[in-house]
């Protein structure tokens, strides 16, 4: 008789046959969403410096990426333009020009690859002069404004291809607003994944630099996106923009936040995606690439932790060689 009365927890860890059969969750290629960066040009990459092995890709070879996205089996990318600093203005009117980076890649890659879903970003810092996510009058962020400017954003995109319209601002309403217009038009089989609970992050910083926001922003985002002290209010959040519509709700940054993705998992039964951002890809490529970890080791382990919390799927800049290894 042992002193722990035959209790033994290790007892089913000790041969990977049985450690397969407890396992409790799957990371599959299907889970993974890519997102990508859009640049003009053609045969043109220009790599991001602060994400080391991301590139920004212009529309050809943005649809070769597509083809081998689908091929790997990731269901959808969530796209993202850097805008030429020519056509970012203070009121960013090129968020509404049918004929944007962002709806000529959407149209290509919508002819080339029919089979992958689409997923455009909606928010005003891609377009705008001082990369906040909102129209600014006296250092104020306009919300219905914004809004405004989102619905015919959100249109532009339906109309270029987007299966899955994504506002990533934070404004109040939008989810409501942006249905609305979407069915108005004919587009009630378009889909709104919102960014419903986006946190004021440091871990940004990359992206803003791959989208050629960061140096020209002013100020910082806290009187849109959340305090990162608090979790009650963004399940009100969710709720909000489950209310006004919202098909898929999304929660960001990932591995810091994994407990509203619990708690948002218990609340909701709804799709949840979480967004493991710019400045967790560079911390992990960074800290392989110094010696500190396994840096393969550590993206496998990352991208589990969001399944185990309860997310249905990641968004993520590892998702084209994860999907291949987990493929194999
Ligand atoms: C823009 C937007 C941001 C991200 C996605 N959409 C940046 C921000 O809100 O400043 C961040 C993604 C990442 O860091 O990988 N609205």
């Amino acid at each position: 008789m042992s002193f722990l009365g035959g209790k033994r927890l290790r007892r089913v860890r000790q041969a990977e046959w049985s450690r397969a059969m407890v396992r409790e969750t799957e990371l599959l290629p299907r889970d993974l969403i890519w997102p990508l960066f859009v640049i003009e040009g053609q045969n043109e990459k220009t790599a991001v410096r602060t994400m080391p092995g991301v590139e920004r890709l212009s529309i050809d070879l943005l649809v070769e990426a597509a083809r081998a996205a689908r091929d790997a089996g990731i269901p959808a990318l969530a796209l993202f333009p850097n805008t030429p600093d020519h056509l970012r203005s203070i009121d960013a009117e090129e968020a509404y020009n049918p004929n944007n980076l962002m709806c000529r890649a959407l149209d290509a890659i919508k002819s080339a690859v029919p089979e992958i879903g689409l997923i455009a970003d909606v928010a005003l810092d891609e377009y705008s002069a001082n990369g906040q996510d909102g129209l600014v009058r006296d250092g104020e962020i306009l919300n219905d404004e914004t809004v405004t400017a989102m619905i015919k954003s959100a249109l532009v995109q339906a109309r270029a291809g987007a299966d899955i319209i994504a506002p990533s601002d934070m404004m109040d309403g939008r989810v409501a607003a942006i249905r609305a217009a979407l069915d108005a038009e004919g587009f009630e089989r378009v889909q709104i994944m919102s960014y419903a609970a986006k946190y004021a992050s440091c871990f940004y910083g990359p992206f803003r630099e791959a989208v050629g926001s960061g140096s020209r922003l002013t100020g910082d985002k806290r009187t849109y996106q959340m305090d990162f002290a608090n979790s009650d209010e963004a399940l009100r959040e969710i709720e909000q923009d489950l209310i006004e519509g919202a098909d898929s709700i999304m929660i960001k940054p990932g591995l810091p936040y994994l407990d509203i993705i619990r708690r948002a998992k218990d609340a909701f039964n709804v799709p949840i995606y979480a967004y493991q951002v710019s400045g967790e890809y560079a911390m992990i490529e960074m800290a392989g690439a110094a010696g500190a970890i396994n840096r393969d080791a550590a993206v496998l382990e990352s991208l589990w932790a969001f399944k185990r919390a309860g997310a249905n799927g990641i968004l993520t800049y590892f998702a084209l060689e994860m999907a291949r290894k987990l493929g194999r």
